[in-house]
């Protein structure tokens, strides 16, 4: 599982310092923070995989091979690269990388749980492959804080989280998703970095490109199970394959926007990354969805715009406070509301969904 940050709200925006108080960050929940996930177990023992059969045994047999099993081991530390970054652009990559930490290691528990309720064999394989690298992925990024200081107690963090109940057919439509954009955000700042190699100012920058790849990995393998039953991509599922197209993506620009210092020094505007992101998660995802949204009719970009002005004034509400602080917070609320439905309202494209499922991680 991937992408994404926390906790931008103002009561626990990271603040430039020393230490921040990186378990706070963790702990708190908003709409935009990371969140955990459980889900009906037992329901995973009825899913049957032999219709991508072919596909599911090809991509398993390579998640066995394990290409990344050296890869997250390290040669080096990475002491004092964090702390002599400017405040500023200090306290969003550590937002950054606790974030991306809380998403890889909430994939670590929900995949390790499924593997460990589940019945089916085929089910249970996969999550365990998947929980190996998600837990791979936590460590690493905690390896990082940890050489800064202010690593994560993994265990407080199994703790401290609110857990959501979603329905497994939820849970494959935003872990696919999750996983595809993981993949495209960490390979659009792999490739910023490799033609601008002055531009990076941390080395976890490096163990991206190969890191992407188990993330695209992962999405193949919810595109085989969402592909292995149609009915979760057809009639009125669709609607909700849009709505959590809609739905990660506007909580991936608004977090996004929320770290203008860290984007700025890769050298990158969060909005052309963003839809440079989105343009290549809605490409791989036509292996799977049906439709897919118009990122670039002018009328979606307004009104992700309008979206992030009214999270905007959510944030500047709560900081206020009192009665002008509630009315600022209620017209945000209603604002981002509007915004979203006018999105969603807007006419997808439709895509014939393709007789081979999987794709090769090729942008
Ligand atoms: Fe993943
Ligand atoms: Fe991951």
């Amino acid at each position: 599982m991937n992408a994404h940050t926390a906790i931008r709200t103002p009561d626990a925006a990271p603040v430039p310092g020393d230490k921040p108080d990186v378990h706070a960050m963790v702990q708190h929940e908003t709409v935009l923070s990371p969140r955990f996930y459980t889900t009906d177990f037992a329901a995973l023992d009825a899913i049957d995989v032999s219709s991508v059969r072919e596909e599911w045994d090809a991509m398993i047999a390579e998640m066995v091979s394990d290409p990344n099993k050296l890869h997250f081991k390290r040669d080096v530390r990475f002491d004092g690269i964090i702390e002599q970054l400017e405040p500023a652009l200090k306290a969003e990559f550590i937002d950054f990388l606790v974030s991306s930490l809380t998403s890889e290691f909430s994939g670590c528990i929900l995949y390790a749980e499924m593997a460990r309720r589940t019945k089916n064999p085929d089910m249970k394989q996969l999550f365990k492959l998947l929980a190996r690298d998600e837990s791979r992925h936590a460590g690493f990024i905690n390896e990082a804080l940890k050489d800064a200081g202010i690593g994560i107690d993994l265990g407080f963090l199994t703790k401290a989280k609110k857990y959501h109940y979603f329905k497994p057919k939820f849970i494959f439509y935003s872990v696919y998703l999750s996983e595809k954009i993981g993949y495209a955000r960490y390979i659009a700042i792999y490739r910023q970095l490799a033609a601008h190699p002055e531009l990076r100012f941390h080395p976890i920058f490096q163990w991206f490109e190969s890191w992407c790849n188990d993330e695209f990995r992962h999405g193949e393998a919810f595109a085989l199970l969402l592909r292995a039953d149609p009915k979760l991509l057809t009639g009125f599922n669709k609607l909700w394959v849009r709505f959590f197209l809609l739905a990660v993506y506007a909580t991936m620009y608004v977090r996004d926007h929320a770290r203008p210092v860290f984007h700025a020094a890769l050298g990158l505007n969060p909005t052309d990354y963003d839809y440079r992101v989105f343009s290549i998660c809605s490409q791989i995802s036509r292996q799977v969805f049906p439709v897919e949204l118009d990122t670039d009719d002018p009328r979606f970009r307004r009104s992700m715009d309008r979206l992030l002005a009214a999270s905007r004034r959510i944030d500047a509400g709560k900081q206020r406070g009192g009665l002008g602080g509630a009315l600022l917070r209620a017209s945000g609320l209603v604002g981002a509301g509007l915004s979203f439905a006018r999105m969603y309202l807007l006419r997808p494209r439709r895509n014939e969904l393709p007789a081979k499922i999987r794709l090769q991680p090729a942008w």
